[in-house]
């Protein structure tokens, strides 16, 4: 149940179907002072051998048309569902948004909780409103998109106070006239130059992209980008780049975001490998659970990249997945 493969076992687990079934076993969890995780598809987490306290595996299903008008489709789906299916299916309905975010892994409910991003679109853009059980109410409520604080890698969800929601559905904003995004990272290239593009043809070129890069969960362990792309100041910028011209760089706002896959290639470790964690040969930000690494194999190995990063650039590389405990 998580995508590094790591060989973890919870105390207590729940699968959770309903979201009524959510309120007793919270209730059940604090009476007995357990600490609660909530899993989606465990592809953001690195997990230890035993995992305290009451795991509540969101599987809740949905799928459901709420409105349409002027081109515009309000899609609900439940927390639970797989995202890339969802992102198909979307596309087999006729509703494009969606298709620059094919083939990531994990489910519909975790996608706001670290909002989920890939060749230029974020899913926070694609939101109407999250439907989550606030453990503090102890009530289901919808929050705007606009309540979600979405920013790179980051939403509501990941601040404070962390925990306090559980997110069990989504309901996006789709259109069935598509805007296309296909500036960014070898989309057009992929497209081809003879083909009108549809959203099913930008879905299928960025899954023949990300597999040609990413490696399969199902084949071999990972989390996708370990870690996010650093923001530097101008001045950072410019003193890397005057030492290093090909940096790779795009602008945010005032600022500059690196592309952490390069900065660790420049130190050598594209393909690097200490006993079973070692980085992706053909994506050095993506490191891989070779065999039976454990999450003190990967803490360790993660330290060695960020030291390595630290020392050549002077930047600080923050992990993308979540350690727990
Ligand atoms: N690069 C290298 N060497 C490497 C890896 C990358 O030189 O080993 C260079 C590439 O040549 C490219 C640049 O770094 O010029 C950026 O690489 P890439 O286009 O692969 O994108 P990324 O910045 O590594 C981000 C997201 C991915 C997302 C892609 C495409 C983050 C942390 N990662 O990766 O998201 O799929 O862009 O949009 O923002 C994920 O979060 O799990 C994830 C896969």
């Amino acid at each position: 149940m998580n995508t590094l493969g790591l060989e973890s076992e919870a105390e207590y687990f729940a699968h959770v179907t309903a979201v009524d079934q959510l309120s007793p076993l919270l209730a059940w969890a604090e009476q007995a002072k357990q600490p609660v995780l909530v899993l989606g598809g465990g592809s953001n987490l690195v997990l230890g051998r035993q995992v305290p306290g009451l795991v509540l595996h969101i599987a809740i299903p949905g799928w459901q048309v709420i409105r349409e008008e002027g081109g515009h489709v309000w899609l609900r789906v439940g927390a639970g569902e797989n995202w890339h299916e969802t992102v198909r299916r979307t596309l087999e309905a006729g509703l494009s948004g969606l298709e620059n975010l094919a083939l990531i892994p994990g489910t519909v409910g975790a996608a706001p909780v670290q909002n989920i991003g890939a060749y230029g679109v974020e899913v926070g853009e694609r939101l109407h409103q999250v439907e989550v059980f606030d453990t503090v109410e102890g009530a289901v409520r919808w929050l705007a998109r606009d309540e979600c604080r979405f920013g790179y890698r980051d939403s509501l969800f990941k601040q404070e106070p962390a925990g306090r929601y559980i997110i069990t559905a989504v309901e996006f904003l789709l259109s069935r006239t598509p805007e296309l995004r296909l500036d960014y990272g070898g989309v057009r290239e992929a497209l081809g130059t003879n083909e009108a593009p549809t959203p099913m043809g930008v879905f299928d070129a960025i899954c023949r992209i990300r597999r040609s890069k990413l490696p399969d969960p199902s084949e071999i362990g990972n989390a996708g980008s370990f870690f996010q792309n650093p923001i530097v100041s101008q001045a950072h910028y410019e003193q890397l780049k005057s030492s290093y011209p090909e940096l790779v760089a795009f602008p945010a706002g005032r600022q500059w975001k690196l592309a952490a896959g390069w900065l660790i290639d420049r130190c050598g470790l594209k393909g690097d490998r200490v006993g079973d964690v070692g980085t992706y040969p053909r994506q050095a930000l993506v490191l891989v659970n070779w065999g039976h690494a454990c999450r003190d194999d990967i803490l360790a190995y993660a330290g060695k990249i960020q030291a390595c990063v630290k020392e050549k650039f002077q930047v600080e590389l923050e992990p993308e997945p979540r350690f727990y405990p």
